[in-house]
């Protein structure tokens, strides 16, 4: 412990985002790390309240923090009332993109039973460019002839700062090994600078082993051999793509977090479960918290307070390695998501 508190911002947000980020908290405070929380009351819901999704002054406040919390935000499956990208450009996006969190970066652990027991990897996702920068139009919308294009914003400095931070992770990690991930046969502009600037910068990186597949080939090796994996560089989309299908093989996207880097430092950055809402199961205590658990690890680390959070991750890491979630506490049928936290934190 540093003794510092932290100034964190929670957002609980919509379905079971609150649930997870209660257990989260808990686990921290049993880690012995001191806090200093504000609830922000953002997502579908104080949307569908206020009409309100993300204020200029909100921002500013977050910006004030050293990180942020979330939950999850969005609504119900099947909603039409909030208009599609409403909430993850206002929000969620708009958070990424004005905070300049570049990095987004997902630990992956294969748990037992899954496709990819024994499996230790971590995807970084670039975060502010591609094709969610939000570039493109419409022609003629609406008629026959109506055109729609969205373009890929590629950068050297976004993509070079990406990379570098992968090779630096890489670097630090016992097997060394970085796959850049993408799609160079087709992608021939985005790719070449991709490309260009891995091999580039991984000049810097002679003990980094540097490897490269196409991201259809990296869909066949997370199914087939994801143990192969180390530390795996894309760009935004491919990243939200295969972060996904590396959730899946890997138990579970309930165990799968996230850190959005602010990887300069020049504000606070965002740590979030992978995970979505979950509205058919809000309220009924049954959602994972073990993805909010890792997303809390993940800020403590970035926060300076790296013993608490490798011991919150050993603690989870025993408890998913030794197939604990097979076998529910005595006297329950199935474990809780409340009981899943006090589990945790009883190991600390
Ligand atoms: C994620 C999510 C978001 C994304 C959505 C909600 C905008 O899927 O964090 O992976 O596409 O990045
Ligand atoms: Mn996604």
């Amino acid at each position: 412990m540093t003794g510092r508190s932290h100034d964190v911002a929670v957002i609980g947000g919509d379905g079971i985002g609150p649930e997870v980020l209660a257990e989260a908290l808990k686990v921290v405070d049993a880690a012995g790390v001191t806090l200093h929380t504000t609830d922000y009351d953002l997502g579908a819901d104080r949307y569908a309240r206020t009409g309100e999704v993300l204020s200029d002054s909100v921002l500013e406040e977050l910006r004030g923090q050293d990180a942020i919390l979330l939950g999850a935000v969005g609504p119900p499956v099947g909603d039409t009332t909030i208009p599609a990208g409403t909430l993850e450009r206002g929000l969620l996006l708009r958070m990424r993109f004005e905070l300049d969190l570049f990095i987004n970066m997902r630990p992956f652990m294969g748990a037992p039973g899954s496709i990819a027991a024994g499996a230790d990897f971590v995807v970084i996702r670039e975060n502010t460019e591609g094709t969610y920068a939000g570039e493109g139009g419409f022609l003629r919308k609406g008629t026959p002839h109506e055109v729609a294009t969205q373009g890929s914003v590629n950068t050297r400095m976004g993509a070079e700062r990406c990379v570098r931070f992968a090779y630096d992770l890489a670097e630090r990690r016992p097997a060394r090994r970085l796959t850049l991930v993408h799609k160079t046969n087709v992608l021939t502009f985005a790719g070449d600078l991709w490309q260009r600037t891995f091999a580039e910068v991984g000049g810097e990186y002679p003990e980094v082993m540097r490897d490269y597949n196409h991201v259809d080939a990296a869909c066949i090796y997370l199914v087939e051999r994801p143990a192969s994996y180390d530390v795996i560089v894309t760009d935004n989309l491919f990243g939200d793509i295969l972060t996904d299908l590396a959730g899946a093989v890997c138990g579970g996207i309930g165990f799968a977090a996230s850190a959005n880097l602010n990887a300069a430092r020049t504000g606070p950055s965002m740590f979030e479960p992978v995970h979505g809402a979950a509205h058919d199961i809000a309220g009924s205590n049954k959602a994972n918290p073990l993805a909010a658990i890792r997303s809390a690890s993940l800020m403590l680390d970035f926060l300076g307070e790296a013993d608490a959070a490798s011991r919150i991750d050993k603690a989870v890491a025993d408890f998913i390695s030794s197939d604990q979630l097979s076998h529910p506490p005595s006297g329950a049928d199935a474990w809780s998501t409340t009981s899943i936290g006090t589990a945790i934190a009883e190991r600390l």
